[in-house]
């Protein structure tokens, strides 16, 4: 185990660490998917939820966590593309799961792309399932 890395709620100064994070790690990332704004958004509702795992300054991991008060998401979940298959996924979905569960969530739910081999081997590994639904979205702004 890497005994550098910590993970802890976001803060302001980490926002270019998880900014060039996310470019490296979702390099085909659609327009909505705006970093600073996504960031800001999180930052308006259970900020709290909002993780990053840190190897000193530097940002390694985030995931970006909510309840709605009947079910948990997850988004934005990765690792340095250097640093995979270092357990920090595995840490982050750790602290988002029991900051969930300290909400009181009964259920963790997330999509993931069907061709993300990796996202769903990871999952997988985590003990999440996948069910026989299908993902549909609206843009209400
Ligand atoms: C998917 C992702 C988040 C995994 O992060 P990670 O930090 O490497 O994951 P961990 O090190 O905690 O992996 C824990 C376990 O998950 C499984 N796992 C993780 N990545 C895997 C892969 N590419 N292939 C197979 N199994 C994998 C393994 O069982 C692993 O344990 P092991 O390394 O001891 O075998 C990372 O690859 C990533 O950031 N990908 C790009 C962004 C992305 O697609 N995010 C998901 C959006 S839904």
């Amino acid at each position: 185990m890497n005994t550098r890395l910590l993970v802890r709620p976001y803060a302001d100064a980490d926002r270019d660490g998880v900014i060039l994070l996310w470019r490296l790690a979702f390099p085909a990332e659609p327009a909505w998917n705006e970093s600073s704004t996504l960031i800001q958004r999180k930052l308006t509702v259970q900020p709290e939820l909002f993780f990053v795992c840190v190897d000193g300054t530097e940002v390694v991991g985030t995931v970006m966590a909510g309840f709605d008060g009947v079910r948990g998401w997850v988004h934005k979940v990765a690792a340095h593309p250097e640093r995979t298959r270092s357990g920090i996924a595995s840490r982050l979905m750790q602290a988002a799961e029991e900051g969930l569960a300290g909400l009181g969530c009964p259920k963790l739910n997330m999509q993931v792309r069907a061709d993300n081999a990796s996202a769903l081997a990871f999952y997988k590994a985590a003990g999440y399932q996948i069910e026989d639904r299908v993902s549909l979205s609206k843009h209400l702004s």
